[in-house]
């Protein structure tokens, strides 16, 4: 408590230090909107003096090339919250420094009451230009990984898609060919019948004729050759229309947002998706539990669903024997648990703690780039949950990822 005269003059000095050796910037402006204090962080980071702040209304000063901002003089938000005296909370936006460069800033502007009426504003400001930087190369990054990914499964996928259109192809065209069989012994059987004309054949006649024609068309080997060409090739159909699906569910809403959706089935497309990586060197094992729906952004999970199976199928040894990947979910009271588990080759100790590292890979130019794990512990942090390795030289390596179920604590997760 500060009571006489000295005490007074000793707190404003204090008030005094603590306001010139913030980080943030600040200043106070008066009824009017005029700027009638400011700290040093504010002056150092928009580049001009306390002497020109003085005085002038911060819409002038930091809006000054609107352009750039997109405010107009009414609908500033420096101005306005000063005027209808509410408090305008922690949100972004653009100032113009002295030299014309863009500083981005996180800021808050708080009416200052004196008594029952409002005396100015106070707005306090941060630059948040890294920030901004950071999260613009996380993206960058984030984009380039799935580009990555799907360069590389392009060719598997169009092999995956090739396969089953070939052998519907060969049915279809064995098919046209029963059916030009089949519609020559008709017309046998027609004549036979008599049907267009009015002569008789004799009974011998027409059993000869059908007997012939029948050896020619080799029913025997059409009534078991069709059906079963008509059955394959709707199974190829099938599989290329859940491979379709997959690829789409894969692609599908590339935002932000988060939303509930099923984990198990984002796992399952991924599994289809990655057959051909996987599948020459390795068995998938599904163990999925029952699971509530998750907050999540399922095309960002998803993501990390492919690389860490791919990087399951990668960590095969090469010429050794069919290795298994078992993927597996379950409930852990409010948090989701996943697990991806491979008796691949394992993880050398020594390496254990820069896996996670941007740009860390063991693989050959053209097969990792090292951004995929960067990117999983990035998606899984931004969702409120974790990812962590546990492995064995010689005997395997499982990522363990945890996510709660309804999003991350006290944010948009
Ligand atoms: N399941 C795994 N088994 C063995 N090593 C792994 C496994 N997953 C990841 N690694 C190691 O971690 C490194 C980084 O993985 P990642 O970030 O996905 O990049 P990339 O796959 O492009 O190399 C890999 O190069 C590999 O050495
Ligand atoms: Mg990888």
């Amino acid at each position: 408590m500060f009571v006489n005269n000295t005490d007074i003059t000793a707190a404003e000095a204090f008030r005094a230090a603590v306001m010139d050796h913030m980080a943030d910037g600040l200043y106070t402006t008066d009824n009017e909107g005029r700027v009638n204090s400011v700290n040093r962080a504010a002056t150092e980071m928009l580049g001009w003096s306390e002497n020109e702040l003085m005085g002038r209304l911060p819409h002038d000063v930091v809006h000054n090339a609107p352009a750039r901002n997109g405010h107009s003089a009414q609908d500033c938000p420096l101005a306005l919250s000063g005027a209808d005296g509410e408090q305008a909370g922690d949100c972004e936006d653009r100032y113009v420094r002295k030299d014309g460069s863009v500083l981005e800033v996180a800021h808050s502007v708080s009416p200052l009451h004196v008594g029952a009426s409002v005396a100015g504003t106070v707005v306090v400001f941060r630059d948040i230009t890294e920030l901004k930087q950071r999260q613009c190369r996380q993206m960058q990054g984030s984009h380039d990984q799935k580009l990555e990914a799907l360069g590389r499964l392009s060719a598997g996928l169009a092999h995956e898609i090739n396969t089953p259109i070939q052998f519907v192809g060969d049915n279809t065209r064995f098919l046209a060919e029963a059916g030009r069989a089949m519609l020559e012994l008709l017309l046998v059987y027609r004549e036979c019948m008599g049907v267009d004309s009015e002569d008789q054949l004799p009974w011998e006649e027409r059993k000869r004729r059908a007997r012939e024609a029948e050896a020619k068309a080799d029913i025997e080997y059409l009534a078991e050759e069709v059906p079963s060409a008509v059955e394959q090739s709707l199974e190829g159909i099938d599989r290329v229309a859940s491979l379709v699906r997959a690829m789409k569910a894969f692609s599908y809403k590339d935002t932000k947002e988060h939303s509930y959706a099923d984990l198990n089935e984002g796992i399952r497309t991924t599994v289809i998706v990655a057959r051909n990586e996987v599948k020459y060197v390795a068995d998938v094992v599904l163990d999925l539990g029952e699971l509530p729906d998750v907050l999540c952004n399922l095309s960002d999970l998803n993501q990390v669903f492919l690389n860490l199976l791919v990087n399951a199928a990668d960590a095969m040894p090469e010429g050794g024997k069919r290795g298994e990947i078992k993927l597996t979910t379950r409930v852990e009271g409010p948090m989701v648990v996943l697990s991806f588990a491979d008796n691949g080759t394992g993880i050398p100790e020594e390496i254990r703690k820069t896996i996670f590292d941007p740009f860390f890979t063991t693989k050959e130019v053209g097969k990792g780039t090292g951004q995929g794990l960067a990117l999983a512990r990035a998606v899984c942090e931004k969702h409120g949950g974790t990812i962590e390795v546990n492995s064995e030289v010689g005997l395997g390596t499982e990522f363990v990822l945890t996510l709660p179920i309804s999003g991350k604590r006290g944010g948009s997760a």
